[in-house]
């Protein structure tokens, strides 16, 4: 009886040890909605599955722009404000530039080589350094200027195809934009037409692609219950894991082809394979030569990168358009003013479309495609506003929220492309005004900006010069269902459907 007593006596005392420390941990962490124990603010988020951003948001209003949630066993801190994004970039930047890794990404493929999920550090650094300076940089973008005008281009005739057979329900807009963009990279990376109807193993690899990235974009219980790990109970990363194999197999018979022409001294343009192929090394850090397994991985970071998020904003760009007839008819008038009828738009003539790019960049604001950035982890603890963020802790940036704070944007819910045309808000896609961080800030933000800031205007535009767009099914303009779904991006939960006609029928 007395050891019972005595057993009960030392593990009350061990708990309230624990739950005073515990107390103090959670002190100092940023504050919260305070969590249940085991499911964390998990309850309090589910109703919002398919728009966390905006939850995420609403919290913020209560607990403040940095702020502690539990998803599950999962420690996050999501940070809402300009402010505190500036804190986060400018004074813990290397800190807090580790990754998340997500369940979906973990298997036998996958990590090995990648620069989305690789964690800071010089496996990183290599593949960045060959992004920004191969990829990204002027002189290869330059050079590969036909190759986004082709594309470009295909979509268009794609665009006729469905103006032609339209029955005046509209077409899926997302679509044409969808194809164009996998097509670009497809290009960019192996000078294929992965769509051609005669591209066989083509259409694989973009099925396999399209059902990684719905796999991987859908909420997973194994990332918040580490117990639940083992079981893979929603079988998401067996099925990311199975279309991502499949996808390589596909990406590693491109591989082997491009050696043989390359044995054979085929001629041809260079493209990111050949660059791939050809790397020997930094002379800095890294490998001296990249393995295939790297090479496929690279090569189908660039599909699940690039795609979605250019679908999505050309998607939500049309759809404010068609909501906004004057800022549709301002930009129409623009192009149309600078680009003859049955000219095409080129990219030498982005900088006189002035209003062109602000669309873009105000359809950014209001709908970034990744609303929490990438999510990164801190690879060290640091102390941050005041607040002590643990190593580990996974960091959301609601980037979705900032871009609609009603302290920094006038109107802040109202699409206004003319706000990025005056000198005061004239923000850019650098990463250095908080307010406005659609591609990220600091190390880990998009090396691809100067990719997508000549994609964007001039896919957007060349559907906007050549055609007059109606909403299908006779909707008009204030019936336009807005609402959002959270996949791998941000998309348009109801596809835009949209008339296109012909600019000279419709003027003849
Ligand atoms: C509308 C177009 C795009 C937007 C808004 C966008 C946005 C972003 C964002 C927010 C991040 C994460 C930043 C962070 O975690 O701090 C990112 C990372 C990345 N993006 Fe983009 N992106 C776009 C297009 C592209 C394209 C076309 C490509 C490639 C062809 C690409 C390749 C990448 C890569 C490789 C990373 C990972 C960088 C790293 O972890 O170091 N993105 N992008």
């Amino acid at each position: 009886m007395e050891y019972e007593i005595a057993g009960i006596v030392v593990a009350l005392l061990l708990w309230a040890a624990w739950a005073v420390s515990t107390e103090r941990r959670h002190r100092r962490l940023p504050p919260g909605p305070r969590p249940w124990p085991v499911v964390g603010n998990m309850l309090q988020l589910a109703r919002s599955a398919s728009a966390p951003h905006q939850s995420f948001a609403e919290l913020a209003g209560k607990h403040g722009a940095v702020m502690t949630l539990w998803l599950g066993s999962m420690t996050t801190v999501v940070v809402s404000s300009a402010e505190a994004a500036r804190a986060m970039f400018k004074h813990h930047d290397a800190a807090l530039a580790g990754r998340k890794i997500y369940e979906s990404m973990k298997g036998d493929v996958g990590n090995e080589g990648s620069l989305i999920t690789a964690q800071y550090g010089p496996h990183w650094r290599t593949l960045r350094r060959l992004c920004t300076a191969e990829f990204f940089a002027a002189g290869p973008l330059d050079a590969m200027r036909g190759v986004r005008a082709r594309c470009v281009a295909q979509m268009l005739h794609y665009v006729r195809e469905a103006a032609a057979a339209d029955d005046g329900a509209g077409t899926d807009v997302g679509r044409f934009f969808f194809l164009m963009a996998f097509n670009l990279i497809g290009n960019l990376m192996f000078s294929k037409d992965l769509l051609d109807p005669a591209s066989e193993r083509g259409a694989e690899f973009f099925y396999h692609a399209g059902k990684t990235m719905e796999f991987a974009g859908k909420p997973n219980m194994a990332d918040y219950f580490p117990a639940l790990r083992w079981a893979d109970p929603q079988r998401i990363r067996r099925r990311t894991q199975f279309h991502v194999k499949q996808a390589f197999n596909v990406a590693g018979e491109f591989l082997r082809e491009r050696m043989r022409e390359r044995e054979e001294d085929v001629e041809k343009k260079k493209d990111y394979l050949d660059v791939l192929l050809e790397y020997k090394g930094d002379g800095v850090e890294g490998p001296a030569v990249f393995s295939s397994t790297i090479i496929n991985v690279i090569v189908f970071e660039m599909f699940t990168a690039g795609t979605d998020t250019t679908t999505s904003t050309l998607e939500w760009a049309m759809a404010e358009l068609l909501r906004n007839p004057d800022a549709l008819r301002k930009v129409q008038a623009e192009l149309r003013g600078v680009i003859g009828a049955g000219e095409k738009v080129e990219e030498e003539k982005l900088e006189e479309l002035p209003y062109l790019k602000s669309v873009i960049k105000e359809t950014l604001r209001l709908h970034p495609p990744l609303p929490f950035l990438v999510p990164h982890k801190a690879m060290e603890s640091c102390e941050m506003l005041g607040f002590h963020i643990p190593k580990e802790t996974q960091i959301l940036v609601n980037v979705w929220a900032i871009g609609r704070d009603p302290k920094r944007w006038k109107d802040p819910q109202e699409f206004k492309p003319e706000r990025f045309m005056d000198g005061d808000t004239a923000a850019d896609y650098k990463g250095h005004h908080f307010e406005f961080i659609p591609f990220g800030s600091g190390r880990r933000m998009c090396p691809a900006v100067p990719l997508a800031a000549r994609v964007l205007p001039l896919a957007l535009g060349s559907v906007l010069h050549s055609f007059d767009w109606v909403l299908g099914g006779g909707m008009k303009a204030a019936e336009m269902d807005m609402r959002e779904r959270m996949g791998i991006t941000l998309r348009k939960a109801v596809p835009l459907r949209a008339i296109p006609i012909p600019y000279h029928q419709a003027h003849f």
